[in-house]
């Protein structure tokens, strides 16, 4: 309990402390084995160190100039797009990663197309697949944001960024490939220079709901 007391929005970071390659590796390590369906994590993490790529993210991302005002690491999360069970990165992810012979592809594939077609329906439109990815995606900046917490680094996450215009500026800068991927969300680490703001939380019975 004691850690998910210590991670909170990180509002005012040091201007003189930074975190350390190492500790960002161990951090992004963290979001790497982040559980996904069916284990095809549909994500990747830029780390943007480059000031002037910041530069030209602040005017369209509101969310993240408290940050942008500390000495902060940029991770910014892009999700997969166009995951349908016959795109060839679900094969990729099938034999090459998680090494299942021909055999063990064809039930799996038919159980995931099933999945996608019947049980979630997330192939009648392209936002429902990438809306479902980047769910999946926030799993992995849990896990970062927990990892900095436990190495005693502080976080934020950053949802207050104008879409569009943030991927306008990968784009031009040739960090996306939007056919295969768009902007999840964004976080940012640091070292707190405030006090941690103690949790205000709905009661549990407000949001539980015990079937007995
Ligand atoms: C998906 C998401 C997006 C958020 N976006 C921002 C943001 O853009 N800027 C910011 O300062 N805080 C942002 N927050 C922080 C929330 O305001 C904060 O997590 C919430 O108030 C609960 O406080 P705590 O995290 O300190 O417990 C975001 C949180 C989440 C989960």
């Amino acid at each position: 309990m004691s850690l998910l007391n210590r991670r909170y929005a990180c509002k005012k970071f040091k201007k003189d402390q930074s975190v350390k390659d190492e500790e960002l590796l161990q951090i992004l390590k963290a979001g790497r084995l982040a559980p996904s369906s069916f284990g095809m994590e549909p994500w990747k993490m830029l780390v943007v160190d480059n000031d002037k790529i910041k530069s030209e993210l602040y005017p369209y991302a509101w969310g993240f100039h408290n940050s942008f005002n500390g000495n902060t690491r940029l991770v910014i999360i892009l999700n997969r797009i166009n995951m349908n069970y016959d795109d060839p990165y679900v094969m990729h992810i099938m034999k090459d990663v998680q090494g299942l012979d021909q055999d063990m592809i064809k039930p799996r594939l038919d159980r995931f197309k099933k999945f996608q077609s019947e049980d979630f329906n997330l192939l009648d439109n392209n936002r429902y697949l990438s809306d479902w990815t980047g769910k999946q995606s926030y799993i992995a900046l849990a896990f970062m944001m927990m990892m900095a917490a436990a190495l005693d680094i502080d976080s934020c996450p950053i949802e207050g960024f104008n879409k569009e215009k943030v991927i306008e500026v990968l784009v031009s800068n040739k960090l996306i490939d939007t056919d295969h991927y768009t902007v999840s969300v964004m976080v940012s680490f640091g070292h707190k220079d405030e006090d941690i703001r103690p949790k205000k939380r709905q009661l549990i019975s407000s949001v539980v709901d015990w079937i007995r």
